[in-house]
């Protein structure tokens, strides 16, 4: 279905106006007007902008012509005609100019991490980047980096996806409570905190070149960190003592005992390339469009399995 050459190498302005709106419909009679007013203001300040015209270069595959090679297409858009975000250039592109165009996109707000490209050389999120405004330099958009591809700038992630429901990204506890809620200490609840935020547009997972050459094994920096999150978890089920915990004098319930299925999931990725393989070079870390920190859950896991904590 992917040819190889299809291996891929390498609004704002809708919330002003949505902001105008809600205040329209919030307000009283007189409020509502002067915001109708203000709108109109707006709009005619809008028409006379000046023009600000931008090149975008964007690589372009068809599943259904194989045996034609990837190309970058050009475009021209009058950005003051246009959102701020690249997410809006695209949409503006495929409205107005081209509707061939092929990109995902959901919830343009950096929380569904549908629309993850490279752009610019950066693996980032395309709701979340703001438009180079030179109108020297023209931006390009691929897909990310070392994925099939689909179509255009949509990346194959049946790989990245089976990767993550092989580390089982679910809590697993054979003793649930009686009844009601599990309970969790505010502590341990912000052990959580910076891993239960990721997005899994796997912009991390291909800037990192371990994965790069070796995806069918490595697991890649979003996967690891969504195992490090569970075995994080203090609402897991709890076996016998560890070896560290036995060895200290005073020691939480809690840290004395091991947690059965984190014992488990690291046994899993006892082997040469599902963990080792990353090098700590920190690419992952510096590309995450959601300010995340992968590289560090991968060195917790290397060190919880190198002291059997
Ligand atoms: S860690 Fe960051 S870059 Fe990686 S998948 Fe999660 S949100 Fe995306
Ligand atoms: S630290 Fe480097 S090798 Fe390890 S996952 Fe991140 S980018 Fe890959
Ligand atoms: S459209 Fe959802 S993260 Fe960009």
């Amino acid at each position: 279905m992917f040819g190889t050459s299809a291996r891929n190498i390498l609004s704002r302005s809708t919330a002003a106006s949505t902001l105008r709106s809600t205040r329209a419909f919030s307000s009283t009679p007189v409020a509502r007007f002067a915001s109708v007013v203000e709108e109109s203001q707006a709009d005619a300040e809008g028409s006379e902008k000046k023009k600000l015209m931008k090149e975008f270069k964007i690589y372009r595959w068809n599943p259904d012509l194989p045996n034609e090679k990837p190309t970058l297409q050009s475009y021209k858009l009058d950005l003051s005609q246009c959102g701020p975000m690249v997410l809006d250039a695209l949409i503006k592109i495929k409205n107005d100019l081209d509707p061939t165009l092929t990109f995902r996109r959901s919830c343009r707000e950096g929380i569904c991490g549908s629309c993850a490209m490279n752009i610019d050389g950066v693996n980032t999120l395309a709701c979340l980047s703001r438009i180079d405004r030179s109108e020297t330099k023209a931006s390009k958009l691929y897909p990310l980096p070392h994925m099939y591809v689909v179509k255009d700038l949509i990346p194959d992630m049946t790989q990245f996806y089976k990767q993550y429901k092989s580390i089982e990204p679910f809590l697993k506890n054979d003793n649930p409570p009686e009844k009601g809620e599990y309970y969790q200490s505010v502590e341990d609840r912000q052990k959580l905190d910076g891993m239960y935020e990721c997005i899994l547009c796997a912009c991390c997972s291909t800037s990192c070149p371990s994965y790069w050459w070796n995806q069918d094994e490595y697991l890649g920096p979003a996967v690891l960190m969504q195992a490090y999150r569970w075995m994080a978890d203090s609402r897991v089920s709890l076996d016998r003592p560890s070896r560290q915990s036995r060895d200290r004098s005073s020691c939480s319930i809690r840290s004395f005992l091991q947690d059965a299925y984190g014992a488990e999931r690291k046994a899993k990725m006892e082997n040469s390339l599902s963990v080792y393989r990353c090098h700590s070079i920190f690419n992952c870390s510096r590309t995450c469009p959601k300010g995340l920190n992968p590289a560090r859950a991968i060195a917790a896991i290397k060190l919880e399995m190198a002291t059997g904590a």
